[in-house]
């Protein structure tokens, strides 16, 4: 008897194969949950308010402690709200200071005693929603704007979140969680129509993925080719995380980001034509 109930466990735990800690550093909460390796959770997410004006040291000491509540795991996956090359952070718009070249992959094996690998947000998003073939886009609805593309499955990450979008102000200034309070629904579901026309246009995609906590408020009917993208597909691409090849940096070492040369938001360039009132005919 004692035999098979050793072999049932024994069994139960082969088939959950190696548990995947994923780690989703938001804006607004981090979150993290256990993961078996076909993506499905093994136990609750754990949600926390992520610490105002958050540094490297209160993130790694914050996922430190939410890992030790989360049960046991053989590895981790983190989604970061910024750009991230070879688990190396450059920029957090929506955290604290100090992320400009910080080795966020190897801080946090110190701290965990677990390989981790650590890439952008919305590339993580990406990763668990695409199919791996033709033109994918991918864009996240949370604090920020998260967005990466993917050309039969090679993955190029955007910055879409501080590109010029709608009268001189960027996606995320249109479209983050601060214009969705300050404008309401009404007024973000009529720009987020607007983006998406504007995205489908630049990028000519096959399809477009829309993930992050705000894609709940979606209040219009989404063309054939644009997806709302499930919790549970959300939760697949700290899983393909460890299937992909990162990105090569081309020999190029990791250097300090400069600051930006133009410091002040351009407006689109639709919006400089009109400014401007020099539209050519032809
Ligand atoms: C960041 C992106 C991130 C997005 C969503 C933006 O502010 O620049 O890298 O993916 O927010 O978190």
């Amino acid at each position: 008897m004692a035999e098979a109930v050793k072999n049932k466990s024994s069994q139960r735990r082969s088939s959950v194969g190696l548990r995947t800690l994923a780690v989703d550093i938001g804006g607004t909460g981090t979150k993290v949950e256990v993961l078996d390796q076909q993506g499905k959770a093994l136990t609750e997410r754990i949600r926390v308010p992520t610490p105002p004006g958050a540094t490297p040291h209160k993130m790694v000491r914050l996922i430190g402690k939410m890992a030790a509540q989360a049960g046991r795991f053989d590895r981790v996956s983190v989604g970061f709200p910024g750009v991230v090359k070879n688990g190396m952070v450059y920029t957090a718009a929506n955290l604290g200071k100090g992320w400009n070249c910080v080795k966020l992959d190897k801080l946090l094996t110190e701290k965990l005693g677990k390989p981790v690998r650590v890439a952008n947000d919305a590339d993580v998003q990406g990763l668990g929603a695409i199919s791996g073939s033709g033109v994918e886009l991918a864009i996240t609805l949370g604090t920020g704007f998260g967005s990466v593309v993917f050309v039969d499955g090679h993955r190029i990450h955007m910055e879409l979140a501080h590109a010029p979008f709608h009268k001189g102000k960027t996606y995320e200034q249109e479209l983050g969680i601060k214009a969705l309070r300050k404008k309401g629904k009404r007024k973000w579901n009529k720009l987020l129509r607007e983006a998406i026309d504007d995205l489908s246009q630049t990028f000519n995609y096959d399809r477009l993925y829309i993930g992050g906590g705000n894609a709940r408020h979606i209040n219009f009917e989404l063309p054939a080719t644009v997806k709302v993208v499930s919790n549970e597909e959300g939760l697949l691409g700290g899983i393909k995380l460890w299937e992909v090849t990162e990105p090569s940096t081309g020999g190029i070492t990791a250097r300090k980001r400069a600051k930006p040369i133009v410091k002040k938001t351009q407006p689109a360039v639709k919006d400089q034509i009109v400014q401007s009132g020099s539209i050519t005919v032809h």
